[in-house]
């Protein structure tokens, strides 16, 4: 049957039966095809075409109402949806190991945090944005993240209140990157998705710092204020000249959820872009596993668990599900108590399941000493995790101690 939809309700796996505009609207030399690659639907979402017709004989329908949103707590339904993620593997391929990583990460993140740190002083006294740095920034952490992702991301999640705005700018954009490979993005969007991951927060320039940095709780009149940072932010990105769509997309709509209660636009679900859905997802990660100036972050494999409760309603559940794959359900870095009565810390992810990664087993809890350091693929072992441990119970420097951070 043939049904036309907004543009924005395009999916990979649809087939498209035209596309409603004139040739030079789009990059396409044909008009009816199935479409197959996410890069393609990028393009599409970012042309002048708004509406296609597309045939749904020959290929997915648009797709059924959201479902209600289910309450926080209900970890049934959060273990269930982890299963169903932890099965479903297939690995981001990284290059170098991570301990090798590491070091050049830790470069790219302070250098990172000082140009975003320059970028916004630049622009609150008026300059215009340095685009070129920027893309300069940009190719920089793409390099990083191509080689082991999980080295930049487990040191951009090491923030200090003064560090949060900076060094979120560098973690939305590691995570938007990382995203998009796992799911088969092409590089040249893929640097476009972190250049929107870098630059999605520009309106926080023009919020007082003061409301920014506040220990306590905000009131209603300083959340509403707060709650201008999208448009401010794309009314800086439209002044600097041939400012891509995507990165004007997703710094206006990365506070939207998919049920429509986001701000600024109320954008339901369809309404939504795939990159402003992605943006969602990397920004509401980053927030709450960092250190705030009014309350600590969770550790990453709290943040996932919380992040499935929320999903409905909230973010892309597809998109969602990549996200759990490219960060892991037990990220690296996580401390875990096994059921060995050992401790160790998550260095990699399993191919075959999340929920058993690959860990560095270092300490003994039955005699309370450090043991010699040694790697256990937990897919390949009779043992298993009992939960996720607190560093601070166990008065242990993990870092300092296996190289983990
Ligand atoms: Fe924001
Ligand atoms: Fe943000």
């Amino acid at each position: 049957m043939r049904k036309k939809i907004a543009i924005t309700e395009l999916k990979t796996g649809m087939y498209i039966d035209e596309l409603c505009g004139s040739w030079m609207d789009h990059p396409f030399w044909k008009t009816a095809f199935k479409l197959k690659d996410p890069n393609d639907l990028v393009s599409l979402q970012h042309s002048a075409i708004k509406d296609v017709w597309i045939d749904t004989a020959k290929g997915l329908d648009v797709a059924p109402q959201v479902p209600h949103r289910v309450k926080e707590g209900t970890n049934s339904y959060a273990d269930q949806s982890l299963k169903h993620a932890a099965t479903d593997v297939s690995k981001i391929h990284v290059s170098v190991p991570l301990e090798l990583e590491l070091a050049c990460a830790e470069q790219i993140r302070n250098e990172g945090r000082h140009a975003i740190m320059s970028m916004f002083a630049e622009v609150r006294m008026g300059k215009a944005l340095p685009m070129d740095e920027m893309v300069i920034l940009v190719d920089k952490i793409n390099d990083s993240v191509m080689r082991n992702h999980s080295a930049l991301l487990s040191l951009v999640k090491l923030k200090n209140k003064d560090d949060y705005t900076y060094l979120h700018s560098v973690a939305v954009c590691a995570l938007m990157i990382a995203l998009g490979k796992q799911m088969g993005i092409e590089e040249k969007q893929l640097k476009l998705l972190g250049l929107a991951g870098l630059l999605h927060d520009v309106g926080k320039i023009a919020m007082p710092e003061a409301i920014l940095n506040k220990p306590g709780r905000l009131t209603d009149d300083e959340f509403a204020l707060i709650k201008t940072h999208p448009v401010r932010g794309w009314e800086i990105l439209k002044e600097s000249p041939s400012m891509n769509a995507l990165v004007q997309d997703v710094c206006l709509h990365h506070h939207e959820r998919v049920d429509g209660a986001g701000y600024p636009d109320q954008l339901s679900g369809p309404a939504l872009t795939l990159a402003a859905r992605m943006g969602a997802i990397c920004d509401v990660y980053d927030a709450i596993t960092s250190d705030r100036c009014y309350k600590a972050g969770w550790p990453p494999a709290e943040a996932i668990r919380k992040m499935v409760e929320w999903q409905n309603g909230h973010f892309d559940a597809t998109i969602f599900q990549a996200f759990v794959r490219t960060i892991g359900i037990y990220p690296v870095g996580t401390l875990l108590k096994l059921k060995s009565g050992r401790l160790a810390v998550v260095t990699d992810q399993s191919e075959k399941n999340l929920l058993k990664p690959i860990v560095k087993v270092f300490f003994s809890i039955r005699s309370n000493t450090l043991i010699k350091m040694e790697l256990v693929d937990l897919s390949h072992t009779q043992d298993t995790i009992e939960n996720i441990a607190h560093a601070d119970k166990w008065g242990l420097d993990v870092k300092k101690i296996t190289g983990i951070v």
